[in-house]
């Protein structure tokens, strides 16, 4: 009768009771204590060695499994050659004057959007150095609309965010590379917004004034 079960189904009815004899022979059903560690049936790749992360590792001499990369070794898709763009510097190590990407409506608005969540809680909407915190006791930043900040670089703009000065933290782990030059965009929009000559009028503005 056993012959004419399925030789799929009888190899894992022996493997199913084969294990169960295991189990009561080696003394640890249920209830019943034992000092020493389970059967494994099957163990397949579950014990095996390896290095685990921050394991001690007395192969290295600083017995440890962590190295350090060699250096110069670069992750896939961290190059960042262009120093220009991602360090706000040329070949020398000057900030740039102005900023290596094309400036449009779409940049404004993404600048915009991220200034407002970033940066306005202390600089103030329109960059005033009057946000929200300095109602609190900060002391309040700088304002945008001076001659000295007029004059300085968009490089330093986008090295303020990067790295930080003096009081202000750095925002480069949350404001992305290309999120810091939208918002360069938008400081530089904001500073000819309170600064605005007749130059920048429309022609149906400077019409209406004449
Ligand atoms: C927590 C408050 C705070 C936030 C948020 C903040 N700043 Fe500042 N920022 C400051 C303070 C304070 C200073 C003055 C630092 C000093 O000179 O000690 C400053 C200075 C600056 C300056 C002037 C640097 C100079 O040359 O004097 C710029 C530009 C600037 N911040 C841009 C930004 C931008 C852009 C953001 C958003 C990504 C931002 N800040 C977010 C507080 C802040």
């Amino acid at each position: 009768m056993i012959n004419r079960i399925n030789p799929i189904f009888r190899s894992v009815l022996c493997g199913a009771s084969a294990a169960f004899l295991v189990t009561i022979v080696s003394g640890c059903s249920r209830g019943r204590p034992s000092e020493k560690p389970p059967i494994h049936v099957n163990p397949n790749m579950d014990i095996q060695e390896k290095v685990t992360v921050q394991s001690a590792n007395p192969f290295f001499a600083d017995n440890s499994s962590m190295r350090t990369p060699v250096a110069g070794t670069v992750s896939r898709g961290n190059l960042r050659e262009d120093t220009v763009y991602y360090e706000g510097k040329d070949e020398n190590g000057e900030l740039v004057r102005s900023l290596p990407v094309e400036v449009n409506y779409k940049l404004l608005l993404r600048g915009q959007e991220r200034f407002d969540i970033y940066c306005a809680v202390c600089h103030g909407p329109a960059g005033e150095g009057n946000g929200i915190v300095t109602q609190r006791g900060m002391l309040p930043p700088p304002t945008y609309h001076d001659d000295r900040m007029r004059e300085k670089s968009d490089g330093h703009i986008f090295d303020v965010i990067t790295n930080g000065t003096g009081n202000m933290k750095s925002y480069k782990h949350q404001v992305s590379v290309a999120d810091r030059w939208a918002i360069v965009a938008y400081v530089r929009a904001l500073q000819r917004s309170q600064h605005a000559g007749y130059e920048d009028l429309s022609d149906i503005e400077k019409a209406r004034l004449k």
